[in-house]
């Protein structure tokens, strides 16, 4: 193993597919391990949460945060812990956005969302305590492994923003008050940076914060790469919804247009929409560059970002 190897364990010499399904496994051991029991009372909201956060979802989050990790040699504890604070952040964001009072959907990770599976107060407890146990580990379990308490508090402090009213919550915000809206290129940027786009970048940064500290330029630099990268993924979702099908997404296609929301497809329709995401891609790989070989993971993270088909 040469000294670049990726902190999950995997060999740099393992192609991108086999570090994708080494950290894939990896994050569903951690998370299996970190949400309580379902046995635990009260077992029905363990079992909702369980049943939420287990087996599904592509983990591009804790990718992203091993991925980074990469850049700052950092441990493969602490980026798990990462990893798992992030998913449970964004699986939270999930049940609550198929909430009927949201987009009301009835399908995800090709299976019943969690209200149809459980009920509407259970989803919604579910999304309350995934929130709660993602902080409850960034404050524990980090502090195990890192020397550093400062450093902690930062990658609190961060993924709190990046989660709130200025993060994923104020863009969930935004995309509820502009149904039947047609919003312009910079609001829809703003939209989707929110609701998204922050989430992902919180996953990177986390991911650095892991080891050792970067100089500005390369923070500077990885800052641009991660919000590049949270703007794509979500413009490839708003080209997904209208051109995959309900089978290969798992979740319900043509949902944005049925419920009438503004998405980079409804504003430049989907050839534009493509290009937009081919140039967002190509900026995302410009700042990388500073990176050199250690960003490999990151750069086939980008690729796969672009061209997932769900
Ligand atoms: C879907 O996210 C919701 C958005 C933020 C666009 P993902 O496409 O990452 O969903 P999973 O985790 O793979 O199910
Ligand atoms: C969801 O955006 C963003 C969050 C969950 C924060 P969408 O509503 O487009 O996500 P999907 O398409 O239902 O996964
Ligand atoms: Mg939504
Ligand atoms: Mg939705
Ligand atoms: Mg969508």
């Amino acid at each position: 193993m040469n000294s670049l190897a990726p902190s999950c364990g995997a060999n740099r010499a393992n192609t991108f597919a086999d570090w994708m399904i080494a950290v894939q496994t990896q994050t569903e051991n951690a998370l299996a391990r970190s949400l309580p029991a379902g046995e635990a009372i009260p077992n029905r909201l363990h079992q909702a949460m369980r049943y939420a956060t287990l087996n599904g979802g592509k983990r591009v989050r804790p990718l992203l945060v091993f991925a980074a990790g990469d850049l700052t040699d950092a441990q493969p504890e602490q980026l798990e812990i990462a990893a798992s604070a992030v998913e449970m952040i964004h699986v939270y964001s999930l049940v609550h956005d198929d909430l009927p009072c949201m987009d009301n959907d009835v399908l995800r990770r090709g299976r019943p969302t969690c209200h149809i599976e459980f009920d509407e107060p259970t989803a919604l407890l579910v999304g309350d305590s995934l929130q709660s146990l993602a902080f409850e580990l960034l404050a524990r379990d980090i502090c195990k492994e890192s020397a550093s308490a400062a450093r902690q508090l930062d990658m609190i402090q961060l993924l709190a923003h990046a989660s709130g009213s200025r993060g994923m919550a104020g863009g969930q915000a935004i995309d509820l008050d502009s149904v039947g809206k047609s919003l312009n290129q910079p609001e829809l940027e703003l939209m989707h940076a929110l609701k998204t786009g922050a989430l992902i970048r919180a996953a990177v940064l986390l991911g650095a914060l892991c080891g050792s500290p970067l100089s500005s330029e390369a923070r500077d630099a990885l800052d641009r790469f991660a919000k590049r990268i949270g703007l794509l993924f979500q413009v490839v979702d708003d080209i997904l919804d209208c051109t995959a099908s309900t089978a290969t997404l798992g979740k319900t296609a043509g949902k944005d247009a049925a419920a009438d929301k503004p998405t980079y497809v409804s504003l430049l329709g989907i050839e534009r929409a493509r290009e937009l995401a081919d140039d967002l891609r190509t900026q995302a790989l410009e700042a990388l560059d500073v990176f050199g070989e250690r960003g490999q993971r990151l750069i086939e993270l980008t690729d796969f970002i672009t061209h997932r088909k769900f």
